[in-house]
């Protein structure tokens, strides 16, 4: 892989994996990094491998950032002819499951179009390389080849689950928000992509995520930066929904080895194997925020601040990933517990307040408005 695309860079795992392959032995190519920058993207958030790893006069460069949009065709062309982009790693995609309800629209333009768009790409590419291959006779080993898409996608096509039992690769689909709508749609055409031209793709669908430089709309972040900030703790229900959580390291270890030997057209589950309650996620942030000295003035604990709030609309009851076949064929284990984990994410969040300080201006201040004005005054303990 001598010219990689990565989609979503600058988003939270994008940024992660791109720190990571940089700095990984394995990995001797250059990265091409096409992201929009919508609100959840923070070219901030690689500032220091852009300096590292960029343009610089006698060093080979090996990080390129260009702002994009995946819903343009012609621009992502322009992008693979440019850089002889010869493998894909997607990331990019709305990726929110509450403003997939509020405001589905973008969703199926990013997560559904922008993917086709790159297929589209990576197929032209692929094919071209075949057509030159037959019509010069050339041997394989001395042309350029498409090497791989990688597809990222997430448990939460698989939809939901009761008290007992896993999603497997073989769980069949079925979504049940705009988002993991999307995003299972995304899985179906890359799939048929490997079926119908031979696009070698591999897919990996994950549980959640959690670690530095995630946007604070999600659980973690927000709970943590709510707490130090005085803020109420919004849990959603009655807090006993599960999630199975995976720091956003391990993930990258476990996309970096399928891309590297991940079988053509397989799909790999990837999870953490810890499952847990979101009120149980709430009260551990809130214990490590009072540890550190942070808990707000005038609360003996940040505990005291949760709220349980109005449920999101088709709210996954659990996910847990049997992620089996990846440790059995590729041999991958995460390397950190969650107790580890989580510590070190709420310490990256006390470090690095300017990060956070400059994500929270205008956009994230209407978002967090909008989405919990209802529903904190509806609140009890
Ligand atoms: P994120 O929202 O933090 O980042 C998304 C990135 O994509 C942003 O940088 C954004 O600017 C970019 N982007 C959005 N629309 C774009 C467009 N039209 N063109 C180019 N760039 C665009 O997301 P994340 O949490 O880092 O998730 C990354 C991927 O991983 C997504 O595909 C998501 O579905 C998947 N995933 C996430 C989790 C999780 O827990 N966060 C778990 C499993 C899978
Ligand atoms: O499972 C993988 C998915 O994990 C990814 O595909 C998504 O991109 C990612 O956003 C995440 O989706 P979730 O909906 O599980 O994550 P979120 O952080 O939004 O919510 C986690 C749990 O916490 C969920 O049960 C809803 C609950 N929650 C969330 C928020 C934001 C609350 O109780 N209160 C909140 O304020």
């Amino acid at each position: 892989m001598k010219n990689l695309l990565i989609t979503g860079g600058c988003g939270f795992i994008g940024s992660n994996f791109i720190r990571y392959l940089l700095k990984e032995p394995s990995f001797s190519g250059r990265i091409v990094n096409v992201d929009k920058l919508t609100y959840a993207g923070n070219l901030e958030s690689l500032e220091d491998i852009a300096t590292e790893f960029g343009k610089k006069r006698g060093v080979k460069e090996r990080y390129i950032f260009k702002k994009g949009d995946i819903c343009n065709l012609t621009e992502m062309e322009q992008i693979f002819k440019e850089y002889e982009i010869d493998s894909v790693c997607h990331f990019a995609a709305e990726s929110h499951v509450d403003r997939s309800i509020a405001s589905p629209e973008v969703f199926i333009d990013t997560n559904i179009k922008g993917t086709f768009n790159l297929l589209e790409c990576a197929r032209r590419q692929y094919a071209k390389l075949e057509y030159a291959e037959a019509e010069e006779g050339c041997s394989r080993k001395n042309r350029k080849e498409f090497i791989l898409f990688h597809h990222i996608s997430t448990d939460e096509v698989y939809g939901t689950l009761g008290p007992t039992g896993y999603f497997t690769e073989n769980t069949p689909y079925s979504p049940n928000s705009p988002y993991s709508a999307s995003k299972a749609s995304s899985d179906h055409l890359v799939r048929a992509y490997h079926e119908t031209y031979g696009l070698p793709v591999t897919i990996s669908n994950c549980s959640n995520n959690y670690g530095p430089f995630q946007f604070p709309e999600k659980l973690i972040p927000l709970m943590i930066l709510n707490a130090i900030d005085g803020k109420e703790l919004p849990i959603y229900g009655d807090g006993k929904n599960i999630r199975d959580w995976l720091y956003v390291r391990d993930h990258c270890t476990a996309i970096w080895l399928i891309m590297q030997r991940g079988k053509r057209g397989r799909t790999y589950n990837i999870g953490g194997g810890y499952e847990i309650e979101n009120r149980a996620i709430v009260d551990k942030i809130c214990s490590i925020v009072d540890q550190s000295g942070r808990a707000p003035r005038g609360f003996v604990s940040s505990n005291e601040l949760i709220r349980f709030v109005k449920d999101r609309p088709g709210h996954d009851f659990r996910y847990a990933i049997d992620c089996t076949r990846l440790k059995n064929e590729l041999g991958w284990e995460p390397q950190e517990s969650f107790d580890t984990g989580i510590s070190k994410t709420v310490k990256w969040y006390l470090e690095n307040m300017q990060w956070v300080e400059r994500i929270k201006s205008g956009e994230y201040r209407n978002w967090i408005e909008s989405h919990y004005q209802n529903q904190i005054s509806a609140s009890h303990t």
